[in-house]
Formats: structure tokens, C-alpha cells, sequence
């Protein structure tokens, strides 16, 4: 099975993602995650990503496209999988659709997560992240039970470094420009399933759940 999750920053892609790959035993893949690992660790990738990351941009698509189709091909994978924050662009997407037959795979659904713009700047801003294990949490809907101490694992936790408040607006404007002509692209292949995210965290999962039941 693989299974998409699309939809602007803030969304809540990675928080349904923790759920849906607990329940479905599918391995998550998150460009976004692969991508700030690879800054942390300062690698060549990191090293070329940062820029873009910092300044809300998108990766270059050469440099995303070689690590997905890396991750898909991986034994792990061909059980079923989750993809958060790719395809990011049409081209991403047609790349896509060219690597799947060659390992054995077809897009299932895309799960569109759609969110008002002004929760969205609200749920950017008050995230926090677990710098160990990646668990994210929000100040005011989502507050770990200890103040910065992930629940999970007891990391510290911290605010992304692009979830300041002028880069999420930037983000937001990227978005529409290079993301949102995906929704278009999976609709017109009946492969799309909007979801309204500005319910809370259970309930966004409850519509996720009875989509994919029915797959
Ligand atoms: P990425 O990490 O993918 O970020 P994003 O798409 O901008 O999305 P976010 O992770 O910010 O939001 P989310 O939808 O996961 O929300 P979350 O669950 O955390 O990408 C980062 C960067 O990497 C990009 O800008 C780009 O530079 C690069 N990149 C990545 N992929 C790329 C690609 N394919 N091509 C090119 N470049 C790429 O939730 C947000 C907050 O809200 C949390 O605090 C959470 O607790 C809270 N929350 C969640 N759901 C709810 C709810 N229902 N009610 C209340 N609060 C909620
Ligand atoms: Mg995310």
C-alpha cells in the first residue's frame, strides 16, 4: 500500500502520520525529517538543503527526488508505506508516477489535509518538536504533561527553525504556488480524499481511519 499525505504546512501531516503508521503498519517517510537530519548531521545534502530550508523555499527537486526513490526501494518499503511532504510539485509527482512500476508500487490515495490559513500561522508557531525521537507537540493543543520534556521518550524539545512567524508566511505562499496544482493533478486521476483539518487531532484521525478502512 502506499498512501500520501498532502497538504500545507501546519496541516497536521506529521501528527496524523505518527497515528496512521502505528495502525497500519506502514513505514513513514517524511522528506521534511530526512532533510533537517541531514542539516543536523551537516552532510553534503544538508549542507546544499539549508539554505532553501531556512528561507521556507522547497528543496531543489534533483536533490528530493534521488532520496525517495532511494527510501522506496528499500525492502522495508514494499509492505506498505506513508509519504509526508512528497510529491511537493507536479514535477516531483510525475517522477513519481515514473519510479512506482519499477518497484512493484501504485499510489492508493492521497490524503489532502486542508486547513484555514490563520490555524495553520497558529499551529506553526506554537509546535514544538522532540530533538530525540521527532514526537511533535503544540503549547496550547497538543502540550507535553512536562514544560519543553518530550512525553514519549524525555527529550528536550524545540521550535523548528523555520517555524518563525515570517517564514511560515512564506511557506504558506509556496504552498499555493507549488503544491496546491497537486490537488488538481491526484483529483483528476480519482485518487483524492480531502479531509477537513480544522477539526481537532482525534477527529481529523477518525476521517483518515474510514478512508483508508475502505482501501
Ligand atoms: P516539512 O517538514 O514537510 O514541513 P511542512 O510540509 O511545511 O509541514 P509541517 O511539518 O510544518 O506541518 P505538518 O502538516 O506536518 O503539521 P504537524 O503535524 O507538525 O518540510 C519542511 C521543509 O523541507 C520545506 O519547507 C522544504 O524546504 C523542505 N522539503 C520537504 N519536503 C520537500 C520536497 N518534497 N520537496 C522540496 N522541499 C522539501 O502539526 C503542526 C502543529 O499543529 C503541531 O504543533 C501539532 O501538535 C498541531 N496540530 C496538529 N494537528 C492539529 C489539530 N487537528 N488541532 C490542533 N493542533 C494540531
Ligand atoms: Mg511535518
Amino acid at each position: 500500500m502506499l498512501i500520501i499525505l498532502l497538504g500545507p504546512p501546519g496541516a497536521g501531516k506529521g501528527t496524523q502520520a505518527e497515528m496512521i503508521v502505528q495502525n497500519h503498519n506502514l513505514v513513514y517517510i517524511s522528506t521534511g525529517d530526512i532533510l533537517r537530519k541531514a542539516v543536523r548531521e551537516e552532510t553534503e545534502l544538508g549542507r546544499k538543503a539549508r539554505e532553501y530550508m531556512d528561507q521556507g523555499q522547497l528543496v531543489p527537486d534533483n536533490l528530493v527526488v534521488e532520496i525517495v526513490r532511494d527510501r522506496l526501494g528499500e525492502p522495508d518499503c514494499a509492505n506498505g508505506s506513508l509519504l509526508d511532504g512528497f510529491p511537493r510539485t507536479v514535477d516531483q509527482a510525475v517522477f513519481l508516477e515514473q519510479v512506482l512500476p519499477d518497484i512493484n508500487m501504485q499510489i492508493d490515495r492521497v490524503l489532502l489535509i486542508d486547513v484555514d490559513e490563520e490555524e495553520l500561522i497558529e499551529r506553526l508557531t506554537g509546535r514544538r518538536v522532540c530533538s530525540d525521537c521527532g514526537a511533535n507537540y503544540h503549547l496550547k493543543y497538543k502540550a507535553p504533561k512536562v514544560r519543553n520534556v518530550c512525553d514519549q521518550c524525555g527529550g528536550d524539545l524545540y521550535q523548528r527553525d523555520d517555524d518563525s512567524l515570517s517564514t511560515v508566511k512564506e511557506r504558506l505562499e509556496v504552498y499555493k504556488k507549488q503544491t496546491e496544482p497537486l490537488v488538481e493533478f491526484y483529483n483528476k486521476k480519482e485518487l483524492l480524499s480531502p479531509i477537513d483539518g480544522n477539526q481537532d487531532i482525534d477527529g481529523v484521525y477518525d476521517q483518515i481511519k474510514t478512508i483508508l478502512g475502505d482501501l
